[in-house]
């Protein structure tokens, strides 16, 4: 029996013309970004290396031999990226390290091979090879992955990532250069939490699925809850410190409620605002509230000793779904109210990052995938692969390399003044958070869900191909 992942394997990610043929293409330099001046200092070797976009050329030279890994939490499209990679350079040049960034310290790899690719085509999850968090932060770490890459002769480490991937992509580019050692190393934006972008980069792959798998789950309850007049949802969603899943699940699906940590409004501010809302729906007692998993990070003094080696704090360990109501209740306690008020708790995360890529994730990873093995294959260094022009048909994206040195900002992380690729988070004055600001009053007052329904693979390509709504404003 034909099962869904059996017919998603057979899907042929569509990606523009020219990088159907790695022979046809060449690279133009377009730009040289301004580099901090601190960063300057620290990144004397790569805070020159221009922006490349892919142009129309040819190349003889001979094809690398590549190490590719996952790092930190999955995103849907990164077995795609895999094999965009591996059908770029043909069988025998690609190996996966495993189980993460640790893998490239201690040189635990295995060579890929075309049945074990073609398994893992359009297919969710990062298991073909692991992941993991390790910072590469030590002298020591740095000496040992050097000893790996010269030992396994890589010509290039594609370092599949978020903003602190591409941060440890942007040191060893740098640390590899200084140790003349001749492998290139190429950053991949991923992440579900959309909050790398820059000039180059319009959104990270995975970003799609999991807004996608989320605002389906949304906006069942949605339904649930006009149907059985009851209930006040309160949904956390992944994201850490960005709200852009949470603004893009608000577009597809109108909750009455859309809180953005970016707006830091205190936390008091916005439970008597909740409670004001909740006061209005005497004859309504239901609802949907939206929450971003960074809202208590941008609201209260969370402690330090939350934070892993990146800074970074586990908010999806934190129950800000279940404070947030437990805070509302107590100030219509407060406020004598006699209404009713059932709140349920939510947490929609996890369930988002594994599944199978949209279209628009297996065709932009895939075509990620590619520009990454491109780039090496031109000896290229400290880059991350970008494919731009997200909103228009593949066949009119633009690819190239965007220069990682120029991302950096000195920030302070554990107490200690670090280069660090700065996480995008949503722009107030942006189109898509004013999208948003524009239908809150509505959405707030009355019932005006959107049910997205499920992620679909088949039909009308204006569903199937359908690109991120924060894309679109
Ligand atoms: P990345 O930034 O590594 O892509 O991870 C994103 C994320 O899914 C966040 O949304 C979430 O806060 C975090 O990972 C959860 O991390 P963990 O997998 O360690 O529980």
């Amino acid at each position: 029996m034909l099962t869904l992942s059996d017919q998603r394997r057979r899907y042929k990610p569509k990606i523009p013309a020219l990088l159907q043929d790695p022979r046809s293409v060449a690279f133009e330099k377009i730009k040289t970004l301004d580099v901090d001046h601190e960063v300057a200092s620290l990144f004397p070797l790569t805070s020159k290396t221009s922006a490349l976009k892919g142009c129309e050329g040819s190349c003889t030279l001979q094809m690398p031999k590549i190490g590719v890994v996952f790092s930190g939490g999955p995103a849907p499209g990164g077995h795609n990226v895999v094999a965009g990679i591996f059908d770029t350079l043909g069988a025998g040049n690609l190996i996966g390290f495993l189980g993460g960034p640790d893998a490239i310290v201690s040189g635990s790899y295995k060579e890929l091979k075309k049945a074990e690719i073609d398994h893992y085509r359009n297919q969710g999850g990062f298991d073909l090879l692991g992941s993991g968090r390790t910072k590469i932060e030590t002298p020591e770490q740095f000496q040992a992955v050097l000893n790996v890459v010269k030992k396994l002769k890589l010509d290039g480490l594609v370092i599949v990532g978020g903003d602190d991937s591409n941060t440890n992509a942007a040191l060893l580019a740098e640390y590899f250069l200084k140790e003349k050692a001749l492998t290139c190393v190429i950053g991949v934006p991923k992440t579900i939490d959309g909050d790398i972008q820059n000039p180059y980069v319009p959104i990270s792959f995975g970003f799609d699925t999991a807004a996608k798998i989320y605002s389906e789950m949304i906006g069942n309850l949605a339904h649930d809850t006009v149907s059985s007049l009851k209930y006040f949802h309160f949904i956390k969603l992944m994201g850490r410190s960005a709200s852009h899943l949470t603004l893009e699940c608000a577009l597809k699906t109108h909750p009455n409620i859309t809180l953005i940590s970016e707006e830091k409004k205190p936390f008091q501010t916005q439970i008597k605002e909740l409670a004001d809302w909740v006061e209005s729906r005497a004859k309504t007692p239901y609802g949907i509230v939206l929450v971003p998993e960074g809202l208590l990070e941008a609201t209260l003094d969370v402690a330090g000793a939350l934070k892993d080696s990146h800074g970074n704090i586990n908010l999806s360990g934190i129950s800000t779904e279940t404070f947030l109501m437990e805070s509302l209740q107590k100030e219509l306690t407060a406020r004598n109210f006699k209404g009713k008020f059932e709140p349920l708790a939510h947490f929609y995360g996890y369930e988002g990052r594994c599944g199978h890529p949209s279209n628009f994730d297996a065709n932009y990873s895939y075509a990620l995938g590619i520009t990454s093995a491109l780039l090496v294959l031109h000896r290229q260094t400290a880059l991350m692969a970008y494919v731009g022009q997200l909103d228009r048909p593949p066949s009119e994206w633009t690819f190239g390399g965007a220069p990682l040195t120029p991302l950096l900002k000195m920030q302070t992380r554990n107490g200690v003044l670090k280069p660090v690729i700065d996480k995008a988070l949503v722009d107030l004055n942006g189109k898509p958070y004013k999208a948003l600001q524009k239908n809150r009053a509505v959405w707030m007052k009355h019932s005006a869900y959107e049910n997205p329904g499920p992620l679909q693979f088949a039909g009308d390509p204006q569903i199937t191909d359908s690109i991120p709504l924060i894309l679109q404003c």
